[in-house]
């Protein structure tokens, strides 16, 4: 997630020093581990507490929460969840993708349903399917949201058992903002594949908004077109992301210059502020251009 971008660059100055001490940093490393974990564990004892008697439907655990929104709070992934389903809803309305038309929609690294347990509160012929890496969060999804999606886990590396032309929609939220330049590259190219002829793809980015006033990101990401920023993980991958798993920054005329060899059809809608993505829409038939997509970012 951005907020993840924002606190990466709050933290690097410190750990760049302490890194140059590794026995310090090694202490530094211990100690962010007990103060995370002893957050999770007040956070999943009042987690277990409160879901007794929880009315709305189920909330992830505290460390899934922490997993799709960088913090353990409730509010965060529901808020941050509704905000981001409002901006899918918009582009689905601009792209005259309607309610009452049957659709098949991916939901690619769904996470913990942060957007689409809001998909679910419609009253829609959409059909929806999700699927991610993380085994956790697909087992929480099959338990919690059961017949309401159709799930399945992938590797890090595509095929996913989708046929061929099969998706009116699929989207990426917070994806391509964590993997390499070659694991964006071959997941397009399977995204190409599953998707209909006249489908769309909605992926996410950190453009701009997110690097352009910390100087080192933006001159790596200019020079290059993107920055993949490896987090030095050790004793305190705290989530316990795959090894995969960073930081991409991207520029929008990398994004217009590369991937338009395998979707011909880009619109590019920065981010009107720091803490937000920027979204990509991609088809490889020509597609309504969005229009007033200011209004719902
Ligand atoms: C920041 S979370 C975002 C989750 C969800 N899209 C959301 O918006 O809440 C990133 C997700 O990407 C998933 N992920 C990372 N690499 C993946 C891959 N190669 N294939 C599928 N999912 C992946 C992670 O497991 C994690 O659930």
């Amino acid at each position: 997630m951005t907020v993840r971008a924002n606190q990466t660059q709050n933290h690097s100055a410190i750990r760049d020093r302490l890194r140059s001490i590794p026995a310090v940093y090694f202490l530094y490393g211990i100690l962010m581990r007990c103060v995370f974990e002893t957050r999770a564990f007040i956070a999943t004892a009042v987690w277990a507490a409160s879901s007794k008697n929880q009315k709305h439907s189920p909330l992830p655990p505290p460390r899934l929460l922490h997993r799709v929104c960088g913090s353990f709070s409730a509010e965060d992934y529901l808020d941050s969840g509704r905000k981001d389903f409002k901006k899918l809803s918009n582009i689905f309305k601009c792209l005259e993708i309607r309610k009452n038309q049957p659709a098949k929609i991916l939901d690619f690294g769904c996470g913990s349903s942060r957007t689409l347990r809001h998909f679910f509160e419609l009253d829609s012929a959409w059909e929806y399917f999700r699927t991610d890496l993380d085994q956790e969060a697909v087992e929480w999804n099959q338990t919690n949201f059961h017949g309401q999606a159709n799930w399945c886990a992938n590797q890090v590396t595509p095929p996913t058992q989708f046929r061929d032309n099969n998706f009116d929609v699929i989207y990426a939220i917070s994806i391509f903002t964590h993997l390499d330049e070659q694991l964006q590259r071959v997941w397009l190219q399977e995204f190409k594949r599953i998707l209909k002829d006249d489908g769309t793809l909605i992926i996410t980015v950190h453009g701009k908004a997110v690097w352009k006033d910390k100087k080192d990101w933006r001159q790596k990401v200019q020079s290059n077109g993107m920055y993949f920023m490896h987090t030095h993980k050790g004793i305190r991958n705290l989530t316990r992301t795959p090894s995969h798993y960073h930081t991409a920054l991207h520029c929008r005329d990398y994004i217009l210059a590369t991937w338009s060899s395998i979707f011909p059809n880009i619109q590019y809608v920065d981010a009107e502020s720091h803490n937000e993505h920027d979204y990509v829409i991609l088809s490889r038939r020509g597609f309504s251009v969005v229009k007033n997509i200011s209004s719902f970012i």
